[in-house]
């Protein structure tokens, strides 16, 4: 019995000798221990580096798109900006300078025409319509002849244009040196020396330059300011 329980106790001690002596008699196991660890260790540095790239690379790129937008916004802001002085500008120049004709000046689609009261010769028409800042009447085509003559509206009344005939070039020309091109306007009477022409409210007629008549002087539309 008591040899039984020596047994028992050797052999627990012994167990627990092998225990205790268990790490040291394993080198194997000891190596692999720490190796796992700086494995571990490696893989958590690993880890923390590319988190904390992670993070300043997304910190970074927020920061490049916050000044990106708010760049944008003040350029959409400068843009804006302009735009509303511009349009201000407009109505301001709108207001402080409208087309106008000057007074006693009728309005004919882009001109301004002036239909004279007293007579007096072509040439002393074509001088007064210069001292006008202005010239005797042009006129385009028919459409604008009709506008005109409407204008006028009291028949038997003649008024002198800038057309008058030249004998060296034997052809009708307007002030402006343009020729007249009788497919355009109709001329009633003859194609003389000393011819010049003049409207009533229904046509175009040649009559002789130094008669005296009434006239009509054209001015472009300008603006015109308001003082
Ligand atoms: C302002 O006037 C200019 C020319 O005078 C024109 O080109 C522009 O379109 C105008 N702007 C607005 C907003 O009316
Ligand atoms: C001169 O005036 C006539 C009549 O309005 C026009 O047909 C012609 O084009 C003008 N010529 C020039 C050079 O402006
Ligand atoms: C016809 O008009 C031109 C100016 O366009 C002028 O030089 C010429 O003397 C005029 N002719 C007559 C006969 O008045």
């Amino acid at each position: 019995m008591g040899s039984q329980v020596t047994y028992v106790d050797l052999n627990i001690s012994r167990e627990s000798a092998i225990r205790v002596s268990s790490p040291q008699s394993l080198p194997q196991d000891v190596c692999q221990g720490p190796r796992w660890h700086q494995f571990a260790l490696k893989l958590g540095c690993a880890g923390i580096i590319l988190f904390t790239l992670a993070v300043i690379g997304l910190s970074a790129s927020v920061i490049f798109l916050s000044q990106k937008l708010s760049i944008e916004k003040s350029t959409m802001d400068a843009q804006e900006k302009y735009r509303s002085t511009q349009e201000r500008r407009n109505e301001t120049t709108e207001i402080t300078s409208p087309l106008k004709c000057p007074i006693h000046w009728h309005l004919l689609r882009e001109k301004c025409l002036f239909l004279s009261h007293t007579f007096y010769s072509w040439k002393d028409s074509l001088a007064d319509c210069y001292t006008k800042k202005s010239s005797l009447l042009l006129i385009q085509d028919v459409e604008e002849l009709r506008l005109i003559q409407s204008l006028i509206k009291t028949g038997g009344i003649l008024y002198w244009i800038g057309l008058n005939f030249t004998l060296s070039e034997k052809s009708w020309k307007w002030i402006n040196g343009s020729f007249l091109y009788s497919d355009v306007l109709k001329i009633d009477g003859d194609d003389d020396e000393n011819s010049c022409a003049y409207i009533s409210n229904e046509k175009i007629f040649s009559e002789d330059c130094h008669s005296d008549n009434k006239w009509i002087c054209q001015k472009e539309l300008n603006p015109v300011s308001v003082s």
